[in-house]
């Protein structure tokens, strides 16, 4: 078993070397020909979404959650920002953004700036166990494969729905183990992924219901999320020399060899990913 102290700074290590980082954005923003001090949101949304099907995706989780103008949403786990940045953006909605990594709460932070959506959009350090917000504070709850890096499900889901109101929905994917994945590999997943459990669909479903959240709907995109893996494993060789220039060679490597390890499992149906939307009860 980890220890809530060492996964915590495994997690902040593994992002704080991730290949797709603040720098790497900016540098193809600049490759592009583009003025880094004027750059807009339509610029930057192209190149921060750090989850699979991108901008597409955002829009199936607004949609399905019904995210409206007057909303207070969370976005649990928020990276660098992209999926907040965006449905303020697209909604002109507020969005609360809580990260436990600092490097990606300031670059978060600075991005948002850059763009000037910082009116709409804030963000908070601190861990999805133990969110620093006030009971039922938000209208929607949202978060995009980030939650496998959380320890101890039921807690996170419990945090999630005391800090969602009444009649609030909590709208989230998450990567899933299916049926197969031995122990072995899920041993290499935590030591190389930094996913100390995994969800699966029943499990997420029957943690929502428990906390009092009605499962409105749960998606099985494991078909999909193979496809855009096989295609993800490309784009990361293709940053395989700038990823080794920031973070040596070593991390270029270690790299190359998780994803692809990572990637065969779901191409061998051992790793699903899930949608899953429920609404909390007590309206
Ligand atoms: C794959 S990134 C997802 C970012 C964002 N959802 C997106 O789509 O761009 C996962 C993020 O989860 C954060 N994270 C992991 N465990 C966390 C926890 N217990 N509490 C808060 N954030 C956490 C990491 O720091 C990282 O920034």
């Amino acid at each position: 078993m980890h220890s809530p102290r060492s996964h915590t700074a495994q997690v902040v290590g593994y992002y704080d070397a991730h290949p797709i980082n603040e720098d790497q954005i900016l540098r193809a923003l600049s490759e592009r020909g583009l003025d880094l001090d004027r750059i807009t949101q339509d610029d930057l949304q192209t190149l921060d979404q750090d989850h699979y099907g991108g901008l597409e995706a955002n829009d199936a989780l607004i949609s399905a959650a019904g995210i409206r103008p007057g909303h207070l949403v969370l976005d649990v786990c928020s990276g660098m920002g992209g999926p907040s940045r965006y449905v303020a953006h697209r909604i002109g909605c507020r969005v609360v953004g809580l990260d436990l990594t600092p490097s990606r709460y300031e670059s978060a932070q600075r991005l948002t700036k850059r763009v000037g959506l910082d009116h709409l959009v804030s963000f908070r350090l601190g861990s999805a166990l133990d969110m620093p917000f006030e009971d039922a504070s938000f209208d929607v709850i949202m978060g995009q494969e980030a939650w496998c890096h959380v320890p101890e499900k039921p807690r996170l889901i419990a945090e999630c729905a005391r800090v969602l109101r009444p009649g609030g929905v909590i709208a989230f994917t998450d990567i899933l183990r299916k049926a197969g994945l031995t122990e072995s590999e899920m041993d290499r997943l935590r030591a190389e992924m930094t996913f100390p459990e995994l969800g699966t669909l029943d499990g997420y479903a029957a943690l929502l219901e428990e906390q009092g959240c009605r499962v409105e709907r749960r998606d099985d995109l494991s078909a999909e999320w193979t496809r855009i893996l096989v295609d993800r494993l490309a784009m990361y060789r293709g940053l395989g020399r700038e990823t080794a220039r920031k973070f040596g060679e070593g991390r270029s490597k270690d790299w190359d060899a998780y994803y692809t390890f990572f990637v065969g499992l779901y191409e061998a149906g051992k790793l699903g990913g899930g949608r899953f939307v429920a609404r909390k009860g007590g309206d």
